[in-house]
């Protein structure tokens, strides 16, 4: 089947180059429909568009339809992959902080293949930071960006800020498909529920008992499981990490809030990785005000917390059930008590006392033990190879 790309073409200079783009595309046996902003029509007239792809141009979300599909949503379930070139400023902006007001940041909102742009504008515009933060989070997310060009610019300066030739966006849009496409879909249609971070169990209104979980373990194998084709929801305590794309992120602070969650969307789970650092203890009594200080010494009664993953292995069914121990001794034996008692179907231990595996690092060192008593210890490796890892055992016991 002939691949399909959606090209946005927005309102700059540049959008004349984005004919040749479109013509070097289908040249390469790609279907390509084009959606041109309205700014982007006072450049260039959306019937050279039309003439080069061969396929109806959208300008307008509410003109009369050409067929009756919902066209936001099946140009962008059609699409395997979008590329807006040129891409100004305004389109980055728009797609970091959600709006989608026209046709191509309503498709956009509601695309899973992967998004490309190539930003094309003024020096000082790209290098300004509010586009730079922009571009950052976007990139943070998941989106793609080729870098533009430093050179003569229209409007007479001279910097970064061009839209590289054609023929370089092409051959990355060609890259980034191959690449894509060669991404295993293994996890379609499963339902994934990852737990990720700390919680935090307050003591009056101004002070907590946390601990060091960043999230990074969790939202790794959250963001893994979307790519590969799941339907993720992700339970998260506090982090500064941004919600993975294609994933439902549900905050959460404590454990009781965790618990609630996770019940709640058990039933939907085909499997649960809980990789969250749940607090074992909260305080017995939250106080209402701020505890004032004295001369004496201050005792806090700590009461159990709900043990989520134990309660999880009762009601088990169907759900693939996967645990973490983080340990710093006597890491099987510990680890393989935690895999009995919470009747889970493999354990992932890992030693948090040993220097790049464990709490707030990028990387982890763990030791996989199975049911059946296997023991299974990989290399120091980044929390999303680990994530791959993981989800490859997973989908062995599907
Ligand atoms: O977030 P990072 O900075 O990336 O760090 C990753 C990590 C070290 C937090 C992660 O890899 C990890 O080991 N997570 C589990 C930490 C932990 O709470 O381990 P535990 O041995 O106390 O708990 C065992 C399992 O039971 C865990 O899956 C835990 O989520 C779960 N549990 C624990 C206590 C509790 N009350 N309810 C639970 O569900």
């Amino acid at each position: 089947m002939k691949k399909n790309m959606v090209i946005g073409v927005t309102g700059g200079i540049a959008a004349y180059k984005a004919l040749d783009i479109v013509s070097g595309l289908r040249k390469k046996e790609i279907d390509v429909n084009v959606i041109m902003t309205q700014h982007a029509c006072e450049f260039v007239n959306p019937l050279s568009f039309q003439s080069l792809s061969n396929n109806y141009v959208t300008t307008d979300m509410f003109a009369e339809p050409k067929s009756w599909d919902v066209e936001h949503i099946s140009l962008a379930k059609k699409a395997s992959l979008i590329l807006v070139a040129p891409a100004t400023a305004n389109i980055i902006g728009k797609v970091a902080h959600g709006i989608a007001d026209d046709m191509l940041s309503t498709v956009i909102m509601a695309a899973r293949c992967p998004i490309v742009f190539a930003p094309a504008m003024n020096t000082y515009m790209y290098t300004n930071s509010i586009v730079q933060e922009n571009i950052h989070y976007l990139k943070s997310k998941g989106y793609h960006f080729i870098e533009p060009d430093s050179g003569w610019l229209a409007c007479g300066d001279i910097g970064k800020g061009k839209l590289p030739t054609p023929e370089t966006i092409i051959q990355a849009t060609l890259d980034l498909l191959e690449k894509t496409q060669a991404q295993k879909q293994d996890f379609q249609g499963k339902n994934v529920l990852v737990t990720a971070g700390p919680t935090v169990e307050e003591i009056d209104p101004m002070r907590y008992i946390t601990n060091h979980s960043s999230g990074k373990m969790g939202y790794a194998i959250a963001q893994e499981a979307a790519k590969r084709g799941a339907n993720v929801k992700l339970i998260s305590g506090p982090t500064h990490l941004p919600c993975p794309a294609h994933v439902e992120r549900i905050d959460i602070k404590s454990a009781l809030d965790m618990e609630e969650e996770a019940k709640k969307h058990f039933s939907w789970s085909d499997v649960v990785i809980k990789a969250a650092a749940v607090a074992d203890y909260r305080p017995a009594q939250r106080s209402q005000q701020k505890i004032k200080k004295s001369e004496d010494n201050l005792t806090i009664q700590l009461t159990r917390n709900p043990d989520i993953l134990q309660e999880l292995g009762k009601q088990k069914e169907h759900q693939i059930l996967v645990g973490f121990a983080a340990e710093t001794e006597e890491l099987l034996k510990n680890a393989k008590e935690k895999l009995q008692k919470k009747n889970l179907d493999f354990i992932i231990a890992n030693n948090i006392a040993k220097e790049g595996s464990g709490f707030q690092v990028d990387t982890n060192m763990a030791t996989f033990i199975y049911k059946d008593g296997t023991i299974n210890k990989h290399p120091m490796m980044s929390k999303t190879e680990l994530a791959n890892v993981i989800l490859d055992e997973v989908k062995n016991k599907f």
